[in-house]
């Protein structure tokens, strides 16, 4: 491993396990079972379990037999928060139509545009802090950058001087919405309790759509669903289910990376070669596997890896081992052309925020190195999440 040392290596990965442990304990204990089992595997209560790339790649990118819908995919936990609508959505023609319209907005051109105007005010007050050498805290800043990103794409206009503890309050929000699906790995049907706290959520953070939807320009997504017709209901979904799913594991593979590079010793190589930046973004998405899990049910019969998977079972995409089984973070490691991006899933509902979260990443690592090597000082796991992250990681200047 050029540029990193193996007890560089083992430090990373002590700190990664910790992580997992904190934040999931059940995903943890899940994770090394699985970890010495076949590349496909039925297991008791929670159906077949995957952990090969290849066979993961096979099963997501195979819609016709393997569903989001169905209990045990994430579409049937939001079509319990939003009707049969957005069921239908995540299988239907609508779904394609609306990647293929939003496409644009999410592209690296897009990415960076929307990275700049929601994040980049605070990237440069950071920077300006570590230069005068105070001590950040890198994990509390990405979810005020998450808070912030995620204010722009539902049109919130959070009050002006509200700071950044109106973002903190958003994204906290949106985990607080996350958290409510934790208890799904073993079942996605949702108690009556928890869809009433869902939908006091939802409500909370979506109060700036109907707005938006009114108002917005065509260069935003509110605008974009406007133009298709899509409806004011529809659009509060979308908007919920953006909001959900780049906030927590954008702001954990933002600050797990920062401490990737840190642990194993290869922030040197990234300052005497800033074209590695790159790498370093991918490797560290890639360790880090924010969306260790993806579920989806078996629609129709289909044979995998010689295994017979039954139409309304479930299956378990463990990406987390799927991605790290080429090795451990490397900043020199070229493109594993097995796992690909596996870390934004594959097929059709392959993440359309991948190019903001490469950027988001790319902004924060340059944030901190722009005068030099960083330092962590301090760190503790956050505890019960839905996405295993950082709770604080404290950086000063080396
Ligand atoms: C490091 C950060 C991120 C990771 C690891 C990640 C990972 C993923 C994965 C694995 C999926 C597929 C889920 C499945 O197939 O069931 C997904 C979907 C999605 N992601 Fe991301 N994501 C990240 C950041 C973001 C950001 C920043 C945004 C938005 C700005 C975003 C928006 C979406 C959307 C809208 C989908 C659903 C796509 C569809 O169903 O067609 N993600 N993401």
């Amino acid at each position: 491993m050029r540029g990193g040392t193996k007890t560089g290596a083992k430090i990373a990965a002590r700190h990664e396990a910790r992580l997992l442990w904190a934040g999931n304990p059940g995903l943890y204990a899940l994770l090394q079972a699985a970890r010495h089992t076949a590349p496909i595997q039925r297991f008791p209560r929670l159906g077949w379990v995957v952990t090969d790339p290849l066979l993961a790649r096979r099963v997501l990118n195979d819609a016709a037999h393997f569903g989001m819908t169905g209990e045990g995919g994430v579409g049937h936990l939001w079509s319990q928060l939003f009707g049969e609508e957005m069921a239908q959505f995540f299988g239907g023609p609508r779904h394609a139509e609306v990647r293929a319209r939003a496409r644009d907005l999410f592209t690296e051109d897009g990415a960076a545009a929307l990275v700049e105007r929601s994040q980049g005010a605070h990237y440069r007050a950071l920077a300006e802090r570590l230069a005068r050498g105070e001590v950040v805290d890198v994990a509390d800043s990405t979810r005020v950058l998450a808070g912030r990103m995620v204010a722009d794409l539902l049109g919130l206009r959070l009050e002006e001087g509200a700071g950044d503890e109106a973002y903190r309050e958003l994204f906290s929000a949106g985990e607080r919405l996350a958290a409510l699906a934790m208890g799904t790995t073993a079942s996605t049907v949702l108690p009556a309790g928890v869809l009433h706290r869902a939908r006091a959520i939802v409500a909370d953070i979506t109060r700036g759509v109907a707005e938006g939807y009114r108002t917005a320009g065509a260069d935003t997504i509110l605008g974009r669903c406007r133009q298709m017709g899509l409806g004011l209901p529809m659009t509060r979904a979308l908007a919920t289910l953006l909001a959900i799913a780049g906030t927590e594991t954008g702001a954990s593979g933002t600050s797990r990376t920062v401490a990737l590079l840190h642990d194993t010793g290869q922030q040197a190589a990234l300052l005497a070669d800033p074209s590695l930046l790159p790498n370093a973004v991918r490797e560290g998405l890639r360790v880090a596997t924010p969306a260790p899990v993806i579920g989806r049910s078996v629609r129709r019969d289909a044979t995998v890896a010689g295994r017979l998977l039954r139409a309304g079972e479930r299956v378990l995409v463990l990406t987390y081992l799927a991605d790290n089984g080429a090795g451990p973070f490397d900043i020199h490691r070229p493109y594993v052309p097995e796992t690909r991006q596996l870390w934004f899933g594959a097929g059709r509902h392959l993440c359309l925020g991948a190019a903001v979260a490469r950027t988001q990443v790319a902004r924060m690592l340059q944030t901190l190195t722009a005068s030099g090597p960083y330092r962590i000082v301090a760190r503790r796991p956050a505890r019960r999440v839905l996405v295993p992250t950082y709770a604080s990681l404290l950086v000063q200047a080396a």
